[in-house]
Order: C-alpha cells, then sequence, then structure tokens
C-alpha cells in the first residue's frame, strides 16, 4: 500500500450504501432521479455514476466510478468546484436538454447545457456519461468531453482542430478535494506532437513525440499486456487515447496532485492498483534539465554532458553541476561552406515546438538534403510514423536511453567531423596516416609477441580486459573439447536468422531461437561485427562457459565461426529472462513466493560455483535480472558471461581501467575505483534479491515521498522497522520469515563496504536455515544515486564531489 495515499481517491464505505441505494438505468426529460440515495449503473456493469466523498472529506460530489473495484477510483467529477455540503443534492434533466445539480430543492450549482429536444442521460459501458439526441446516434453533451485528472479507454487528449477543441487532464487538488489543481497535461500540436506535464505555466515534463509505438521512444509505455497506446495525427485530429489488451483489464492513467504521470492496471488478486508505467521515472525527465544542446543520461557522473562538437557557455557554473546555460558550438557553423551530420542514438529527440515536418522529404537521404539545404535546420529525425522532422534553433530536452529512443542527426561543421565528404587531400593524408598506424601496430605487435613467448606471466599482468588465465588455476589443456556447429545447421534451424525467431537483443547481438533437425531447442547469440568487442568476448565466453558445469549455469552447447561471424549456441530457455517476469507487471501475479524464493537460491548457487567452486574465481561483473534466464521449470540459470573475469586462486580483487557493467547493479567500488571482486558481485546480488522481492527496477525507482533509489527504500523501511510494506503487492503473506530474512540477507549483500558484505557460501547457508544468525545491515551503498546526481543535493551525496572525474563506460548488455 505504499502509493494509495497520495495516488488514489480513495472513498470509504460508500460502497456499502449501494446495496440500500435504486440503481436507475437512464434519465429522461423532468426526471430528478439522481440524489444521494441513488445511483446509475453501467448497462455491463462495469462503472457507476453518484454521489461521493473524498477520503476525508464531508462534502459530496456527483462522479463516475469504477464499479467491480473495491478501493473506491473516481475517474470523473461533475461539480468539482461547487461542492454540496449536505445531503440535498439532486441531479436533474431539463426538457430544454440541460443537465443539472441542485442543492436545497431549488438553486442550481452546476449545469451542462446542450440543445437536445428529447434529452434522455446516459451512463454507457465505457463510462462516458451521455446525452442522447434522439435517434441520431450522435451526443449533444459528454463527460469524456470534460476529462478531470484520469484518462480512460475511449477519452482522448488532445484536439479536434476543426472545432478547435482540446481536451486535457488536471490533476485535484488533493486527495480530498477534486477541483483543479497545479498540474496539467496536455498535448502540444505544433511540431511533432507531444504530451506536456505543466506546473502552473512551467514546463516540467515532456512526452517526447511519438515514434508510432510510444511516446519519446522511452521505455515507460513500450508494448505491454495491458494497454495499446493510440495516437490519432491527422487534419483533423491530434490526440492520444488507449485501449485495454482485452475486456478484462482495468486500467487508467492518471496524473496525481504531486506531478506523477502513471498508468495503473487494477490486479484483482492483490486488491490493488498496479503501476504499468511511470512516465516521469528519473531526473533526466526533468524537462530541459541540461540546457540547450546538453543531454542527460541518467546514471552517467554527471548525469549532464554537451553534445559531442559542443562546449559548456558557462564552463564554471557547468563545472559546479548548474546546467542552465547549456552548451554552444566549438566551431560555429557557416551555412556557405558546407556541413554534414552527426548521429546520436538512443535519445529522446529535443522539444519538438521549434521543429516541423518536412512532408516532401520521404526517405532519409531527402531528409537530409532539406536540413542542409535550410542554412537555420540545425537537426533533423525521421522515423516512419513520424516522417522528416526538422529543427531550427536551439535543442532543448534531449537524453540518452538504455534502450529505446530515436536517431537524432545534428549538423556539423565538416571541420568537426572529419568525415567522407571531407575534400579529397584530407582522404589522402588520413588513408597515410592510417597505413602508417597500420604498419606501427603491426610492428609493435610483432615484439610484444616476442616478449611474450619469453615472459608470458609478465604480459598478463597487463592485460586488463581479457580473462587472464592464472597457471595454477588453470585447468590444463587450452583446447576445451566444445563442439563447433556448422554455420548451415544454424540457419537452418534459425530460419536464416529471420526475425520472427529472434527472442533478443543482448549487448553484443542479437540473439534467436532454432530449432535443430533432431527437435532440440537452441538458442543462438549472434556476435555483431561491428561491436568492437565481439572477439574478445566471444574467447572469453566460450573459454570460460565450456569449463563451467552447474546447474544454475546456462549450459553452451557449442559455438560457430563462420568468415567473420561468431556465434555462440546455448540451450533455450523457454521462460526467457527473470526481468520479465518481475518487472513486467501483466506477468507479476504468476510469480508466488515460493518461485522467487528458489530462484534467489538458485542464483546463490550459481555464484557460489562461479566463486568458489569452479576452481577458478570467476567475477561475473554483468548480473542483473535480464541476464539470469530461466528453464521451463522456472530454475535460474545465470547466462553471459562477456563480461567476466578469471582471478587466480590466491587473488581477491582486481583493478580495471574499463569500467564495464550495468547501472543499478554496480557496486560503489567497482564504478567509482574501478575495483572489482567477488564482493562486487555480491553487491550486484543484493540488488537483485530486493528487485525479486519488491518487484521494482532499483534504476528508474521512484517514490513520491523521498529521493531514495530502491536500496536506500528497501533501508529505509527496514530501520523503521515496515520491511512488509517493501514487498510486492502480489506477495501474500509479507511479514513470513522468509520473505524478511530476504530483504534482511538483500540489504546486507548492498552494504557500502566490501568487506562488511558476506561471501556467496555464506549467503547460502542465511537462505538455507531456518533461524540463522543476521547481522543488522548497515547503510547500504549508492543508496542516494538519485540525488547524488541532482544540483540541489550534491553536497549530500554519500560519494565526494570527486564524482565528476569517474570515467564510466556503461555497457548495457539487454
Ligand atoms: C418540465 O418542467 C418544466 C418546468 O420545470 C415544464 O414547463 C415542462 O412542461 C415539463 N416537461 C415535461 C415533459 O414534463
Ligand atoms: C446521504 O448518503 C450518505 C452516504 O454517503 C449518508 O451518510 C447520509 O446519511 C445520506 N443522507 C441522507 C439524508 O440520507
Ligand atoms: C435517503 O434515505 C433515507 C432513509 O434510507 C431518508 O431518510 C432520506 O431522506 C433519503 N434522502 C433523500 C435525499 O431522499
Ligand atoms: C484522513 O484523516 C485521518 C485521521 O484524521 C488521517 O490519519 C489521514 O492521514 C487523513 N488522510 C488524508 C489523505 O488527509
Ligand atoms: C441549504 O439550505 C440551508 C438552510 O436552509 C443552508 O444552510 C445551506 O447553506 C443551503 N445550502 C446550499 C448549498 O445552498
Ligand atoms: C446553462 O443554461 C442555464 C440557463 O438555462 C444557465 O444559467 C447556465 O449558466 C448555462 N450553463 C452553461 C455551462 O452554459
Ligand atoms: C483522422 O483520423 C481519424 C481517426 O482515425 C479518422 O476517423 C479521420 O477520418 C481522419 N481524418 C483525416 C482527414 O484523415
Ligand atoms: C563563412 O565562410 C565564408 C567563406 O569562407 C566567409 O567569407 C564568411 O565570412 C563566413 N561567415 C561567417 C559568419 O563566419
Amino acid at each position: 500500500m505504499k502509493y494509495d495515499t497520495t495516488l488514489f481517491h480513495t472513498v470509504s464505505f460508500l460502497v456499502l450504501l449501494f446495496k440500500s441505494s435504486i440503481a436507475v438505468d437512464s434519465l429522461a426529460s423532468n426526471q430528478t432521479l439522481l440524489d444521494n440515495n441513488t445511483s446509475l449503473v453501467s448497462p455491463n456493469g462495469n462503472f457507476v455514476l453518484g454521489f461521493f466523498s473524498p477520503q476525508n472529506s464531508s462534502n459530496r460530489y456527483i462522479g463516475i466510478w469504477f464499479n467491480k473495484v473495491t478501493i473506491q477510483t473516481v475517474v470523473w467529477v461533475a461539480n468539482k468546484n461547487h461542492p454540496i455540503s449536505d445531503s440535498s443534492g439532486a441531479l436533474s434533466v431539463t426538457t430544454a436538454g440541460n443537465i443539472i445539480i441542485t442543492s436545497n430543492q431549488s438553486s442550481i450549482i452546476w449545469s451542462a447545457n446542450s440543445t437536445s429536444r428529447n434529452p434522455v442521460l446516459r451512463l454507457l459501458d465505457d463510462g462516458n456519461l451521455a446525452l442522447d439526441e434522439g435517434s441520431s446516434g450522435r451526443y449533444s453533451w459528454q463527460s469524456f468531453d470534460y476529462p478531470c485528472d484520469t484518462l480512460i479507454p475511449g477519452m482522448r487528449l488532445g484536439w479536434d482542430l476543426r472545432s478547435d477543441q482540446e481536451r486535457y487532464i488536471t490533476s485535484w487538488k488533493s486527495v480530498d478535494d477534486p477541483s483543479p489543481g497545479e498540474y496539467t497535461y496536455r498535448m502540444n500540436p505544433n511540431g511533432l506532437p507531444s504530451i506536456i506535464l505543466r506546473q502552473g505555466s512551467t514546463i516540467v515534463y515532456r512526452s517526447g513525440p511519438w515514434d508510432g509505438v510510444r511516446f519519446g521512444g522511452g521505455p515507460a509505455l513500450h508494448g505491454n499486456a495491458v494497454f495499446t497506446p493510440i495516437l490519432v495525427y491527422n487534419s483533423t485530429y491530434v490526440y492520444y487515447s488507449f485501449e485495454n489488451s482485452d475486456d478484462s483489464v482495468v486500467s487508467r492513467f492518471v496524473v496525481s496532485e504531486t506531478g506523477a504521470l502513471t498508468h495503473f492496471r487494477w490486479s484483482e488478486p492483490s486488491n490493488n492498483w498496479i503501476e504499468i508505467a511511470i512516465l516521469r521515472a528519473d531526473t533526466c525527465d526533468d524537462y530541459d534539465k541540461c540546457g540547450s544542446f546538453g543531454v542527460c543520461e541518467f546514471g552517467r557522473a554527471p548525469i549532464c554532458d554537451c553534445l559531442t562538437g559542443f562546449i559548456p557557455r558557462l564552463a564554471e557554473e557547468w563545472a559546479q553541476f548548474d546546467w542552465a546555460g547549456g552548451c554552444s558550438r566549438r566551431t560555429p557553423l557557416n551555412c556557405s561552406t558546407g556541413a554534414g551530420f552527426r548521429r546520436f542514438s538512443r535519445v529522446k529527440v529535443p522539444d519538438t515546438s521549434a521543429s516541423f515536418v518536412d512532408e516532401n522529404a520521404r526517405n532519409e537521404e531527402e531528409c537530409e538534403a532539406a536540413c542542409l539545404r535550410d542554412c537555420s535546420c540545425v537537426a533533423y529525425a525521421r522515423t516512419e510514423a513520424t516522417g522528416c522532422v526538422v529543427w531550427s534553433g536551439e535543442l532543448l530536452d534531449i537524453r540518452v536511453y538504455e534502450e529505446g529512443g530515436q536517431e537524432l542527426f545534428v549538423k556539423m561543421p565538416l571541420s568537426e567531423l572529419g568525415s567522407k565528404k571531407s575534400n579529397r587531400v584530407t582522404v589522402i593524408v588520413s588513408v597515410m596516416a592510417a597505413a602508417i598506424v597500420v604498419v606501427l601496430t603491426l610492428v609493435i605487435w610483432l615484439v610484444i609477441r616476442k616478449r611474450v613467448a619469453k615472459k608470458k606471466a609478465a604480459l598478463a599482468e597487463q592485460q586488463h580486459d581479457f580473462p587472464k588465465q592464472n597457471e595454477n588455476a588453470s585447468i590444463g589443456d587450452e583446447d576445451v573439447a566444445l563442439p563447433m556447429i556448422d554455420f548451415l545447421t544454424i540457419s537452418i534451424a534459425t530460419n536464416e536468422f529471420s526475425f520472427s525467431n529472434k527472442i533478443g537483443e543482448g549487448g553484443f547481438g542479437p540473439v534467436y531461437k532454432g530449432v535443430l533437425s533432431n527437435g532440440k531447442e537452441i538458442a543462438v547469440k549472434r556476435l555483431s561485427q561491428d561491436s568492437g568487442q565481439g572477439l574478445h568476448e566471444f574467447k572469453n565466453e566460450v573459454i570460460l562457459i565450456a569449463k563451467l558445469q552447474h546447474r544454475n549455469l546456462v549450459r553452451l552447447l557449442g559455438c560457430c565461426i563462420h568468415q567473420n561471424e561468431r556465434m555462440l549456441v546455448y540451450e533455450y530457455m523457454p521462460n526467457k529472462s527473470l526481468e520479465l517476469f518481475i518487472f513486467d507487471q501483466a506477468k507479476d501475479t504468476s510469480l508466488e513466493w515460493r518461485t522467487r524464493y528458489d530462484i534467489i537460491v538458485g542464483i546463490a548457487r550459481g555464484l557460489v560455483y562461479l566463486h568458489r567452486d569452479s576452481r577458478l574465481r570467476i567475477i561475473h561483473r554483468d548480473l542483473k535480472a535480464s541476464n539470469i534466464l530461466l528453464d521451463s521449470e522456472m530454475n535460474p540459470k545465470i547466462s553471459d558471461f562477456g563480461l567476466a573475469r578469471m582471478l587466480g586462486a590466491d587473488q581477491y580483487q582486481e583493478n580495471t581501467k574499463r569500467v564495464m557493467g550495468t547501472y543499478g547493479y554496480m557496486a560503489p567500488e567497482y564504478a567509482v575505483d574501478g575495483f572489482f571482486s567477488v564482493k562486487s558481485d555480491v553487491f550486484s546480488f543484493g540488488v537483485l534479491v530486493l528487485e525479486i522481492v519488491s518487484g521494482k527496477k532499483n534504476r528508474g525507482f521512484y517514490h513520491p515521498d523521498h529521493d531514495l533509489n530502491l536500496l536506500g527504500h528497501a533501508w529505509k523501511l527496514w530501520t523503521e522497522g515496515n520491511p512488509g510494506d517493501f514487498v510486492d503487492t502480489s506477495i501474500l503473506n509479507k511479514e513470513s520469515l522468509a520473505v524478511v530474512r530476504c530483504i534482511q540477507v538483500g540489504l546486507l549483500c548492498v552494504q557500502q563496504r566490501p568487506e562488511d558484505r558476506p561471501t556467496m557460501s555464506n549467503v547460502v547457508v542465511m537462505l538455507d536455515s531456518e533461524h540463522p544468525i543476521l547481522d543488522q545491515p548497515k547503510q547500504p551503498g549508492f543508496y542516494t544515486q538519485r540525488t547524488l546526481f541532482d544540483t540541489d543535493s550534491s553536497s549530500t551525496g554519500k560519494i565526494p564531489n570527486t564524482s565528476n572525474e569517474i570515467t564510466v563506460t556503461l555497457l548495457h548488455a539487454r
């Protein structure tokens, strides 16, 4: 019950009233049928119109709420500005076609006027209160035209351009006052449509433009099992709407009185509203966080940077995390000397108010040409759904997503690009330079190779990003018996790598499902050739996994090398990854506590094997929910050893300059100093445990009451003695010993100091025994990650201000 108090308009005990009240079908002219004791139910029984009082208020309002949802949730209010203080209110329809709410028998406190001749008021199946206009089938008035704070299927947020009529949602003033509050969420029809949240008149969030599937390309509104977003954008209409995926789903989109934008689904088993999508998920969603030509990347330190080729306008302020000044070009554009474009991927494209859609440009080349021709054009983006969008002026509110997003092409002077478009002399010079580099590299490589032959061990010391095979630890035979599978077999099994066989996208390339001729199902990881890391990662993974055999590690069946291509063939996991189960709210309910517990224990056992029992002391370095695969019996299997490293038997930690991993799971000493050890895996494991217990992602975790991340939230509830509040709403026995023990173990694993964290063997003992003796967890590392990067509170962060010096290679592997 974490969010109820602020997000739900709950009215207590009113449900009881229905039993004694009279339900009516519709109201014909001059009838006064809706009063304190009556209500109107839609024919399908899904919605009710009646009087209600919000939470702590005695005021009476006429509103519409879900009939079958046990927490009364109001979606529409008629007299939101004119409450009735007693029970004298009544709703009637006059012969003149007006709907009126009266109090004290006579005084009209609210009215909706129409020109209907023979008006009949009905509450329709979709929750729309509509005044029939005779037999024409049109409505002369309908509540869907006057939204409050909630969108339900059938309602539209946007514009009818013919009549210039706009529909938008406005937050309630407070949970007990439905009159308009500070926040409005409105469609901006200028340029490419986007939806904008304002607090008063200040823009605080922008959805990003529609990319054909969702707004902004952001991950929040990914196609999901609950609802399908819809955007209509033509000369008549610009509006957003959504459909539930089937009739049994009850979902709603709400702007809360605190400005949260959330899509909820009603969960019958847990008897509560569950968040499907949270639109303002992190600080990078704050509008214009990094100023013009700045780009925000959540998880980077500092979060703001200038676009490549741009420099801070006010360097001093910028260094002190004051981004408002934004960035400007290092080399100014000069229209007469030519320009090219630099591509930025996975971005939320800039504010589109300063953009326009070029309908003549039908493809990428024409779009580029259009932007080149126009001296004022500074960037363009193109998708099938949106066509060619070009920007002029300053680019505002750009962010980078971990996944999803769109491509943005920013105009750059040729000198900044050093591109193929530069003149011939430059090309020749670069070719010569490249040739020299190649020759030099070759020479150096030969020299190094000679040395290697002499002093193999000495070289191994310096090679930081390739698995080091310590003499003691090596299994002896270099040629591990690994079946090579030929390319043709794989190609046939995967239907020639057809799109329909693609089951995922790993950090180093796509993953396909295949069926061998003997019926065995396989998963094929096809390493992308341009990934750069491909070869290292490939060798790494092959050498490592071929030697590893454990029921909680994914099994490598073979590999394939075909021309420049490299492929890894694994056993196929029908249930895909844990991520789909714990964060996908639609499937959420199917993962009961027992299963979650077994998964936690399974992962722990797999890690004990990696850290200790395999004789190789392997650090995984990229443990996260999407790297835990599930077999048909929901047994967890750790996968993706692309970043794994081997340590010698006597070695406990190592240091690396290339910090790679996934934000949200990285231990502080690793992210900040590059130190990794078995204890940095323990940290990631702890994050995973807390995610499994809470059903929430550490990254992007948002709580209306505080700025802590998921770890901080868990710790706060733990120290306050309410661990049960942290648990996923679909878990029934929230206070059971096992649940609380898992939270405690999770918190022990994410402690700030590596030496305070237990080893994985300890963790297995703690999880297995009935009454283990557990320490009280100390404060977790990175528990205020969100505020750390925030300008206002950077001084309160746990990590000193040197954090802007961290160089982090964020390598996202799913
Ligand atoms: C409805 O009420 C008005 C006055 O309130 C009256 O003039 C009218 O005749 C009534 N119409 C019907 C159909 O009863
Ligand atoms: C009106 O309805 C409310 C139920 O919310 C009830 O408490 C109140 O007594 C009713 N008033 C009258 C006069 O029946
Ligand atoms: C509602 O019903 C109660 C008794 O059940 C009655 O006392 C009250 O007058 C009714 N209220 C109205 C407005 O009809
Ligand atoms: C309603 O009142 C109760 C008791 O006075 C209080 O505990 C609760 O916080 C209030 N709820 C809201 C939303 O104001
Ligand atoms: C209804 O009448 C009572 C007394 O007759 C008065 O106190 C109250 O303010 C009136 N309510 C409205 C909404 O006019
Ligand atoms: C509706 O008409 C009534 C008179 O019949 C008028 O008092 C009221 O202001 C009108 N309401 C609106 C919203 O136009
Ligand atoms: C705009 O889209 C709506 C909804 O899809 C459709 O009914 C309407 O005909 C379209 N109008 C134009 C001019 O294409
Ligand atoms: C652009 O380049 C041309 C030719 O090099 C030069 O004459 C002109 O001054 C430049 N314009 C600006 C604004 O720098």
